[in-house]
C-alpha cells in the first residue's frame, strides 16, 4: 500500500487554548486598562494557587513561572549546598539535575526502571550516602513513578523527595492525585505541556504548610507579609503575571478533559502499533492514572538492523513525520564536560537513550493522521531492513 506524503511536525503544542482562555487573559488586560490600572496578581493568584492545590491533592501551591525556577526553589529552600550530593534520573530534562548543580551540589544520577523509564527507587536507595540531601524522581513522559517506594525510600533514610512533574498535571498514583506525594512536586505550565499560562509557567504544591511559605518567600524576594513588610532571607522575583494565572484557571478547568483525549490517542496509537516486533510500546494508558504528556516508544536496537536515529531520519525525510528525543543522557549536554558528577551504573537509561523515540500526537491529531504516523513507522521499519 502507499499513502500520499504528509507533512506531520512536533508541534511546540500541548493543550487546547480556546475562547475562554483568551477571554480570561483579555479580562485582566482590560481591566489594567481601565479602571484598575493595575497587574497586582491578586485574586488571580490565590484563586490559581487554591484550585491548582486542590486538583492535585496538595495542601498548597506556589505558582512560579515556570517549572525550571520551581526546582530550583525546592533545591534552596531544602537548604542544598556545595557538598552536598543529589540524586536524580538521567532521562529527564536538563533543569531537573542543573537546579542541584545550581546550588554547588553534585549530581548522582541513578538508574532508571526499564519499563516506566521513571527513576528505579532500588537503584536510587544504592547510591544514597551520608552526603545525600535530596532525589528527585521524574514521572517522565507522564506516568507516575513509584510514589509508595520513594515515600518508603525517604522514610528509611530522611533524604526529601522532591518530584519533576512538569508532564504530570492530573496524574494519579493509586488513585490519588500526586501532589501532596513527598516533600514537594514541580509543574510545568510551558507550551507544549497538557495546561499552559501563556507559554511559561509553573508551580510547587506540597503537603507541608511550612515548605510552602519557604517556597513562597523565595519566589517573592523572601518578603514576610506583617504590619511591616520584611526580608527576612535572600529570594527572587519567580512570580507568574496576572493574565497567566487568569488563563491558569481556564486551563486547569479543561485539563481533565485535554489528559482524556490524549490518553484515548494514546490508547489508539498503542493499538495499531500493537504486535509490531521491533517495537516496544510505552505502558500505563489503560486507567486514568498516566499524564499522558508524551507518546515516547523504543526502537529495540537488539533485533533492527538500524539506529533509532536512523529510523527518525528516515520518518521525517521519506514519510514527513517529525518525531522528537525525550531525552539524551543528561550527562551528554556540554555544559556537564567539565562537572564532577556520577553516571555509574545506569545502564538501562543508556539504553533507552538509545532508543526512545516520541511521536507527534497532540489533542489536535485526527484519527486519519495516528493512522498515516502507524503507517510510516511500519514502513520505514520494513525499507530500513
Ligand atoms: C521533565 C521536565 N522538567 C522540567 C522542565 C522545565 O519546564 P519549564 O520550561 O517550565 O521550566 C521540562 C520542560 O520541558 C521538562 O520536560
Amino acid at each position: 500500500m502507499t499513502m500520499q506524503v504528509r507533512s506531520i511536525p512536533f508541534l511546540a503544542l500541548g493543550g487546547l487554548f480556546e475562547q475562554d482562555d483568551v477571554q480570561a487573559a483579555t479580562r485582566v488586560i482590560a481591566a489594567a486598562a481601565g479602571k484598575d490600572g493595575s497587574f497586582f496578581p491578586q485574586p488571580e493568584e490565590a484563586d490559581f494557587q487554591n484550585a491548582f492545590a486542590a486538583h492535585e491533592g496538595a495542601t498548597g501551591a506556589v505558582a512560579v513561572n515556570s517549572c525550571g525556577t520551581a526546582l530550583d526553589v525546592c533545591m534552596m529552600v531544602l537548604g542544598i549546598k556545595p557538598g552536598d550530593e543529589v540524586i536524580t534520573t538521567p532521562l529527564t530534562f536538563v533543569c531537573t539535575a542543573t537546579c542541584a548543580i545550581a546550588q554547588g551540589a553534585k549530581v548522582v544520577f541513578a538508574d532508571v526502571d526499564r519499563q516506566t523509564l521513571c527513576l528505579d527507587p532500588e537503584a536510587v536507595r544504592r547510591k544514597i550516602t551520608p552526603k545525600t540531601k535530596a532525589i528527585i524522581p521524574t514521572h517522565f513522559a507522564g506516568h507516575p513513578a513509584d510514589i509508595e517506594a520513594f515515600d518508603r525510600l525517604s522514610r528509611d533514610s530522611g533524604v526529601p523527595v522532591i518530584y519533576d512533574a512538569a508532564h504530570a498535571v492530573g496524574a494519579t498514583f493509586n488513585g490519588k492525585p500526586i501532589g501532596g506525594a513527598a516533600k514537594a512536586s514541580c509543574y510545568s505550565f510551558q507550551s507544549n505541556k497538557n495546561m499552559t499560562t501563556l507559554g511559561e509557567g509553573g508551580a510547587i504544591t506540597s503537603a507541608d504548610p511550612e515548605f510552602l511559605e519557604q517556597a513562597r518567600r523565595k519566589k517573592t524576594f523572601g518578603y514576610v507579609y506583617g504590619k511591616q513588610l520584611r526580608v527576612a532571607s535572600i529570594g527572587f522575583n519567580y512570580r507568574m503575571t496576572k493574565p497567566q494565572l487568569a488563563v491558569g484557571l481556564t486551563q486547569l478547568a479543561k485539563a481533565a478533559r485535554v489528559n482524556a483525549i490524549k490518553r484515548e490517542k494514546f490508547r489508539a496509537m498503542s493499538r495499531l502499533l500493537a504486535g509490531v516486533g521491533e517495537l516496544t510500546l510505552p505502558a500505563g494508558f489503560e486507567g486514568e492514572g498516566h499524564g499522558a504528556h508524551l507518546y515516547v516508544l523504543r526502537l529495540d536496537t537488539d533485533k533492527a538492523a538500524f539506529t533509532r536515529d536512523a529510523l527518525r531520519t528516515h520518518l521525517k525525510d521519506k514519510h514527513g513525520v517529525a518525531t522528537s528525543l525525550h531525552y539524551p543522557a543528561v550527562w551528554t549536554w556540554e555544559a556537564f564536560d567539565d562537572l564532577e558528577y556520577d553516571r555509574s551504573d545506569c545502564r538501562q537509561a543508556e539504553r533507552a537513550c538509545e532508543q526512545v523515540v516520541s511521536l507527534p500526537i497532540f489533542p489536535q491529531t485526527s484519527d486519519d493522521d495516528l493512522n498515516y504516523i502507524a503507517w510510516a513507522i511500519k514502513q520505514s521499519l520494513t525499507e530500513l531492513k
